[in-house]
């Protein structure tokens, strides 16, 4: 018997398991043994919301919730944020080992030189609405890459996959600046290859008639910061949306449309959106105390507040306080900062919050910097898909090279009709 173990004793049989613990776990597929006739399918385990299932290992990205620690490959997250750039911190993610001064160089060049998109794109972002959302037009964009390039089906060979990882990369910033572009009826402004990966962002968004826009160094930093905390997660809604669609071999762009598309929703990276919102519905701080009972009251919920992991404070957001200080020197101060800040205070101490774990997440504070940036609010999720992108495609990667992974099939438990006999129409009441 192995030593560690876990002793199960099925009372509806009487009949005593030992189901060997590794890493912490049990295997599911363990419990299939407890059975209590010989055509039962076995015991299953019912966990909506996957709150405490497994469904793979990962050597990515550590979470610990409880200390409010974010690691990537190891790498404290603190540490990264104050000393990495975007694209190292996405060589880390998808290499696991920081690159040389040469490998960081030649991979630079290839997110740099990957950065344009087909002429076709374009014509078909000039077919979406004039206020479409940037989100629906990312997620349908990036969804279409794959249709230009069809040898990304090959997910078996690694040349074919290390390619598409830089395209998908590269070309993110360049189609979610489109997007924003067509909603303001602008003319696309193309990728400037002399800029940094965020600086390009930015001139894409932003430039207009000068022959060079060179943004701020500030602004390219913060957006730089913005984007490694936001690389990778672990194991949240839209990195196991990439890996269940990517579990069925399906190409890499239509994984990452299916990840971005979880990514829309307003519990996940919709919440930025969402704050911005709420504080602007919120108004002054004499409101917040009404507000405050409102969502105690289950009315509504209040927005960048809560994780599933962290029950502490969420490390990103302490790291993007400090950011907002740093671009507020340059852009002048968002005065919803101040009604972000009080609102915190009060959430903070009120014994809702408190006995719930609830704290600021990532989403509280970066939509405040991105609106400072001047960044239109309905960009804010795809920003956070463009810092994810690197993260999303690392797991996918992961989860094709795992001999134990296959296609994701989860169980049921059925709770319909039992079997029935099929009545004609005349017939029914
Ligand atoms: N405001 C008010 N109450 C909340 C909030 C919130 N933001 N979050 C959780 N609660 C309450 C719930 O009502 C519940 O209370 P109860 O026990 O009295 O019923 C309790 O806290 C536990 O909440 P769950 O919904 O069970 O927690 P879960 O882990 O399923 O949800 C989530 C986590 C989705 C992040 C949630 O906290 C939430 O909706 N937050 C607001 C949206 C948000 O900021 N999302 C961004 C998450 S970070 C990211 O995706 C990058």
């Amino acid at each position: 018997m192995p030593s560690d173990s876990l002793t199960i004793i099925d009372n509806r049989t009487g009949k005593q398991y030992e189901v060997p613990i590794q890493d912490g776990a049990v295997r599911a597929v363990d419990l299939r043994q407890i059975k209590t006739r010989d055509d039962d399918a076995g015991l299953m385990s019912y966990d909506p919301g996957y709150i405490n299932t497994a469904p793979c290992k990962s050597a990515i990205s550590y979470i610990d919730g409880e200390r409010g620690i974010l690691r990537y490959r190891g790498y404290p997250i603190e540490q990264l944020a104050e000393k990495s750039g975007f694209l190292e911190t996405a060589y880390l993610l998808l290499h696991g080992a920081l690159p040389s001064a040469a490998e960081l160089d030649d991979w630079v060049s290839a997110i740099t030189h990957h950065t344009f998109i087909h002429e076709n794109i374009k014509k078909f972002i000039d077919g979406f609405h004039h206020d479409a959302h940037p989100m629906g037009v990312f997620v349908s964009t990036v969804a279409a890459l794959s249709t230009f390039y069809p040898e990304a089906k090959n997910i078996q060979d690694e040349q074919s996959r290390a390619t598409q990882i830089v395209r998908l990369i590269a070309k993110t910033p360049t189609l979610a600046a489109f997007a924003h572009r067509h909603s303001v009826g602008l003319p696309y402004a193309y990728p400037d290859n002399d800029l940094s990966y965020s600086g390009n962002f930015l001139n894409m968004m932003f430039r207009t008639t000068e022959v060079k826009h060179v943004p701020d160094a500030t602004l390219q930093r913060a957006l730089d910061v913005l984007f490694i905390l936001h690389a990778d997660h672990e194991q949240n809604c839209s990195t196991s949306a990439m890996r269940n669609v990517g579990s069925s071999h399906a190409d890499p762009y239509s994984s990452t449309a299916a990840a971005a598309a979880a990514l829309y929703g307003p519990l996940h990276g919709g919440a930025n959106e969402e704050v911005l919102r709420m504080l602007r519905s919120i108004g002054a701080k004499k409101n917040i105390p009404a507000f405050i009972e409102r969502v105690k009251r289950g009315e509504l919920r209040l927005m960048g507040f809560g994780h599933r992991i962290y029950k502490s404070y969420d490390p990103r957001a302490k790291i993007i306080k400090r950011v907002a200080d740093e671009v507020f020197d340059v852009t002048g101060k968002n005065p919803l900062i101040d009604l972000a800040v009080e609102l915190e205070r009060i959430a903070l101490e009120d014994e809702y919050f408190v006995s719930r774990k609830l704290y600021p997440n990532v989403d509280f504070y970066s939509g405040i910097i991105y609106e400072a940036m001047k960044i239109p609010v309905d960009m804010f999720p795809v920003l956070f898909a463009i810092g994810r992108t690197p993260g999303w495609l690392a797991q996918w990667q992961e989860m094709l090279l795992d001999k134990e992974q296959r296609i994701a099939r989860p169980r049921q438990i059925y709770t319909g009709p039992e079997v029935r006999d099929y009545v004609p129409i005349e017939q029914r009441g």
